[in-house]
């Protein structure tokens, strides 16, 4: 998507550590114009999937698929995150380890609100190992619904997360790509759309 990748070419800032430090648009601060264009090419994507849901993970996965969710006409479900979740028959609950934090949390959504009838498409700002995305997939699995494949904003492709959902058989749809954020560069992958 040339809008996005113009602007993390202009606004995005590489830390030392391989992460890309996107606050004044994406992560902290959000450009609500951006994200109704990013919510746009996702809901275009998959416009005759029968999308029912679109899924997210708090918080700034919520941006993007809000307005995903708007241009399919269909509701937003995003997964909360918990550090104390007491066993509790009316959620639906997976593990996720970060590799950033090295912690494990458990992500949670009410059975409710994700059934064997839905078809889900899930959306979220970053794509690094994919274990936000696995625990999100986990949480359809366990509701029995379908998972329609996976709208990721920025995908860190020397990352492990695409090859991990691709073998698990998910569509994966990345509106930027990038290959290396070495010596302090953005590097992109070419084919961006
Ligand atoms: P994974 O889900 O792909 O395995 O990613 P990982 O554990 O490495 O990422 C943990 C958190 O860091 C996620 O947000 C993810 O979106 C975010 N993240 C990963 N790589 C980058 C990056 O290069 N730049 C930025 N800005 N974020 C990155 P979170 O903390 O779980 O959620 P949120 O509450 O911030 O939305
Ligand atoms: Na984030
Ligand atoms: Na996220």
């Amino acid at each position: 998507m040339k809008e996005l990748v113009a602007r993390i070419k202009e606004d995005g800032r590489v830390l030392g550590d391989g992460v890309l430090k996107v606050d004044s648009f994406v992560t902290h601060q959000v450009d609500p114009v951006l994200m109704e264009a990013i919510g746009k090419v996702f809901a275009d994507v998959f416009r005759a999937a029968n999308i029912t849901k679109v899924v997210t993970i708090e918080a700034s996965g919520i941006a993007p698929a809000l307005y995903t969710a708007q241009k399919l006409g269909v509701p937003l479900v995003f997964a909360r995150k918990s550090k104390s979740l007491t066993m509790n028959e009316e959620l639906l609950t997976a593990q996720v380890y970060s590799f950033t934090k090295q912690v494990t949390s458990t992500v949670s959504i009410s059975k409710k609100f994700l059934t064997e009838d839905d078809n889900v498409l899930l959306i979220d700002d970053f794509l690094a190992n994919g274990q936000a995305a696995k625990g999100l997939i986990e949480l359809c699995q366990q509701a029995g619904a379908h998972v329609e494949g996976i709208g990721i904003v920025i995908e860190k492709s020397f990352q492990d997360g695409r090859e991990l959902l691709e073998n698990m058989g998910i569509k994966v749809v990345s509106l930027a790509r990038i290959a290396s954020l070495k010596a302090g560069e953005v590097e992109f992958i070419e084919e961006d759309a």
